[in-house]
């Protein structure tokens, strides 16, 4: 299996367009060791040829044009992406759907129930999309079990419901629901090799646990290094656990977790521009790299 790192950055990427905390004005003057991120999202492909698009990013084109492999050039209007696969309903992972409606066909579009429902009441993207070539819309289940893709023959995809916040015009913003946020496992059928994808990762129960201790690859929720980080930075009033996010430094924070697992590569995707880890000199990369813990820059290739 293929993987390809399209966006790794957190919503606003990095640097945030009107953002002037240490790192988005370090990258931008060049005072700190950096490299700018877009949005979030990943593509994989089980041949090289045809890729399930992870989240439709409002970077799409910038990610699209930096990877040629998706456009094939065989035909007039041409894509290698086959399908594409929703985590959750949160503008950062949807709004890149609105830049695909070119498409000459409907999309294959998989999320859960509950993400389809914000994308046709609070953020109507799919009713608006409905307007062009229109999409199909494939449900997936979250009772975690095994479902397939046309377009992507041995991959085997698992949806792992996952405790985070859905998005604040959902209708369920302050109820959430199992289909919010999801984890996805993508299974190699021929190597038997296997991915844990979950950008937004609220809470690491004893079953995302599982899922992650038998993952050969993790790219997992690096949004923040400090839950009050945000607050820290004086750009808000947000926690990142209210946001769905848990920190990777704190008590019971995402490094205590990756601490304990022995087998999978251990990669950090969707991290905020406030990140301390995003400053390649600071003192929080090297504990991440004393950890055998890698952080996603766009443009990363992952082989499974
Ligand atoms: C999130 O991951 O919490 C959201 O994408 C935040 C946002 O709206 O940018
Ligand atoms: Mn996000
Ligand atoms: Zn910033």
């Amino acid at each position: 299996m293929y993987i390809r790192v399209l966006g790794s950055g957190a919503g606003g990427g990095f640097p945030q367009w009107n953002c002037n905390c240490p790192n988005c004005s370090g990258v931008r003057s060049g005072r700190i060791k950096a490299t700018a991120r877009t949005q979030s999202s990943i593509a994989v492909s089980a041949d090289g040829g045809d890729w399930i698009l992870f989240n439709a990013s409002p970077d799409i084109r910038a990610q699209l044009a930096a990877f040629p492999s998706l456009q094939p050039g065989r035909q007039v209007r041409d894509t290698a992406i086959r399908a594409i696969l929703l985590v959750d309903a949160q503008i950062d992972h949807t709004t890149g759907l609105l830049m695909l409606r070119e498409h000459t066909a409907p999309w294959d579009i998989y999320c859960t129930a509950a993400v389809r429902q914000d994308l046709t009441t609070g953020f109507p993207i799919f009713n608006i999309l409905g307007h062009f070539r229109g999409i199909n819309w494939h449900e997936v289940l979250t009772d975690q079990s095994d479902f397939t893709i046309p377009g992507a023959a041995g991959l085997v995809f698992t949806a792992v419901p996952l405790k985070s916040e859905a998005p604040p015009y959902s209708p369920h913003r302050h109820n959430t629901v199992p289909g919010d946020n999801i984890g996805v496992r993508v299974r190699d059928e021929r190597t038997g090799r296997t991915l844990f994808y979950a950008p937004g990762l609220g809470r690491i129960d004893a079953s995302v646990l599982a899922y992650m201790e038998a993952a050969d690859c993790l790219l997992v929720d690096g949004t923040l290094w400090r839950d009050d980080e945000m607050i820290e930075c004086g750009i808000g009033d947000k926690l990142g656990s209210a946001m769905g996010h848990l920190d990777q430094s704190g008590r019971g924070g995402l490094m205590e977790h990756l601490s304990r697992l022995a087998r999978p590569r251990k990669i950090l995707i969707h991290i905020n521009n406030t990140n301390p880890i995003l400053d390649e000199e600071s003192r929080e990369r090297r504990t991440l790299e004393q950890a055998d813990i890698e952080v996603a820059f766009d443009g990363m290739e992952i082989t499974l």
